[in-house]
């Protein structure tokens, strides 16, 4: 497969005038994809009703004949002025029962059924003009659903919509009552229309109620998702796909994801260090120009089991965003490093956002592969080597790696609902793993917890699933690698009980979790050795071989050649000595990568990146900063 670039394009940002020069430029600058679109809907239909394609007709051919290929997205994440006054009841609501107000995008809630009618409609006469249209060669539905906190709402919508809900997966209101435990507290109810939205409450909600709704809120965006599939697909054979974000997990990108072609994701890796790793200020420091070395490989690895092998950055940061609390330029060298980074872990392409920076409205600030005046930004530069680079260059072939690492985002949401100690997340549990793998020259493949297949996996790590579901389970119990449970995995049942017998209940590994307490961040426990726990431990009991433990000699690790659990959140010490334990029974090589120098292996060669600001020697050879280099094997 050839891999391509391209760009994000507003053509009813710009006089009419200026889009052939443009389409001429993004030709020669070696560009094949233009996503082109999704926040038009106020000039495509400017009044109830008005449908003005021409412009978008005339826009589409300009791109096409300079031989560009679109991407198409539904407009459907800025409903126009109007949509409000025809579905005042469409405002997405807060926590705090506020409806948020138009005036920016994502202004509407995913329950909202009239909201949703009109979105099929925009869809559907969208797909029934461009469907034939040779240019249109890839849609997107919406934009990045759940950004700007938009998954959850507590709406009248969404309120009627959960009772529905409720009654269908509970079928009665005593199964629901037995499930939820809601005799504590008196908080039983008579039927489901007794069931409101779990916020306002004096104090928390039952998380078994908070749990639910999260599950039907990510149930929401996948049936809003769908209706827009249906509608293409019943015109188009073109690829669906849509473009996700970095560390957002409030609804299930897998179900979304089932339902089209290929997963994007948007990759703003500087304005991502500041507001999303979760790094402390002397990593921010050192990385402020780079970005964190795993984050974005983390996606990348995400969003490919997202999209089933097929999978694109849609909009890679330039320049400096406007958006994160600094916002700093990339060193030079780096809008390439990640461009290749994108293409060595399978990516098909890798599309710049965006084409020329918007001299008004709210990203005024956010630079593109242009500036303002149309002179080549920075960026460009670079987005050319690297077309110049995929010309000559050997395809990438893609393989799958040795290590899996689940990812579940029902076990996301868990933890949210329950972190038990301030600042336990799950992503960043397993964000801490998927770290410790890659400082350990590890290639990984993130899995899904459904329909995994662990066939030629030598080691398979489920940090915190909390909900160990029966498939997941019985998959890992016939997994040939070495599998690691724990922390927290299995820790709650489908309904957010602590399941009898205790967690985690593994056959063939006798290890209980007696008691589990969360730690202070200035309280950490040392380990027997390098390393300390932080955060989190628990108290294990049983009979399987200790593997680590702590100074005082309490259990940590705990299993045999086939399987083990882990029942502490250990720090990057401890993790390393943890990932090389792990690596051993398994029989995986391992090498320490020099900091900030990662390296990913595909079917035939390694590439080998260096996110630094120096140069480093590595087994490529010496790499200067932002360098890249491909080895064969
Ligand atoms: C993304 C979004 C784009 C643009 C960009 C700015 O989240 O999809 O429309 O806002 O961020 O960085």
């Amino acid at each position: 497969m050839k891999r391509t670039l391209g760009t994000c394009y507003y053509p009813e940002h710009w006089p009419e005038k200026m889009w052939s020069d443009d389409a001429r430029r993004m030709a020669e600058a070696g560009l094949t994809w233009i996503r082109i679109g999704e926040f038009s809907w106020s000039r495509l239909e400017p009044t109830p009703g008005d449908m003005q394609w021409e412009w978008l007709d005339r826009a589409i051919d300009v791109l096409g004949q300079a031989g560009l290929r679109v991407v198409l997205g539904t407009p459907t994440a800025t409903p126009p002025r109007w949509m409000i006054d025809k579905h005042p009841d469409m405002l997405a609501v807060d926590v705090d029962g506020n409806p948020r107000k138009f005036g920016s995008r994502r202004h509407y809630c995913f329950s909202h059924l009239g909201y949703r009618e009109e979105s099929r409609r925009i869809t559907r006469l969208m797909a029934e003009r461009y469907s034939r249209n040779p240019h249109v060669a890839a849609w997107q539905t919406d934009n990045e659903y759940g950004c700007h906190d938009t998954t959850v709402s507590y709406s009248d919508a969404a309120r009627v919509g959960f009772r529905i809900w409720l009654a269908k997966r509970y079928g009665d209101i005593d199964a629901l009552n037995a499930a939820w435990g809601n005799i504590f507290w008196s908080m039983e109810y008579r039927g489901f229309d007794d069931i409101d939205l779990p916020n306002l409450t004096v104090t928390e909600p039952n998380p078994a109620h908070v749990q639910d709704f999260r599950r039907y809120s990510s149930d929401m965006v996948v049936a809003f998702n769908k209706v827009q599939v249906d509608e293409i697909k019943a015109h188009s054979g073109a690829p669906i796909s849509h473009n996700y974000m970095g560390r957002i997990t409030d609804f299930d990108h897998y179900k979304v994801g089932e339902d089209l072609e290929i997963a994007t994701w948007d990759s703003y890796p500087l304005g991502f260090l500041e507001d999303r790793v979760g790094a402390d200020a002397a990593h921010q420091r050192a990385y402020a120009r780079q970005g964190d070395p795993d984050f974005q490989a983390f996606h990348h690895d995400l969003y490919r089991a997202v999209g089933r092998g097929r999978w694109w950055v849609m909009e890679q940061q330039p320049g400096p965003v406007n958006w994160a609390p600094y916002n700093p330029s990339p060193l030079p060298g780096m809008v390439r490093l990640w461009t290749w980074e994108a293409f060595a872990h399978g990516a098909e392409a890798v599309c710049y956002f965006r084409w020329r920076q918007a001299p008004f409205a709210q990203e005024q600030l956010h630079a593109g592969l242009l500036r303002p005046d149309s002179k080549d930004a920075p960026a460009m530069a670079e987005a050319q080597e690297v077309a110049r680079e995929l010309a000559d260059a050997p395809d990438v072939q893609p393989a799958q790696a040795p290590v899996a690492l689940i990812f579940d985002y029902d076990a996301d949401w868990a933890w949210d609902t329950q972190p038990h100690g301030a600042g336990l997340s799950y992503f960043g549990l397993v964000f801490d793993h998927y770290k410790a793998l890659r400082r350990a020259g590890l290639t990984v493949d993130i899995v899904p917890p459904e329909h995994a297949d662990f066939a030629g996996y030598k080691l398979i790590l489920a940090p915190g699933v909390m909900h160990l579901a029966d498939g997941l389970r019985a998959a890992l119990s016939k997994a040939e690698g070495h599998v690691c449970y724990g922390p927290r995995t299995g820790a709650r049942d489908a309904g957010f009980q602590i399941p009898v017998p205790l967690p985690p209940a593994i056959d063939g590994l006798d290890v209980t979790v007696a008691r589990l307490e969360s730690l202070r961040p200035d309280m950490p426990i040392s380990l027997d050795g390098k390393g300390a726990v932080s955060g989190y431990i628990e108290e294990l009991e049983g009979t399987a071989p200790v593997l680590m433990q702590t100074d005082a000699g309490a259990p940590v690790v705990m299993g045999g050649a086939g399987q083990s659990y882990c029942g502490a959140w250990l720090d990057a010490d401890g993790l390393d000595r943890h990932v090389a334990l792990l690596a051993d029974h398994a029989g995986l090589e391992t090498r320490a990568m020099p900091e900030g120098v990662r390296t990913r292996r595909t079917a035939t060669e390694e590439f080998w990146f260096n996110h630094t600001t120096e140069a480093v020697e590595t087994p490529a050879g010496v790499l200067s900063p932002a360098g890249v280099a491909r080895r064969p094997l």
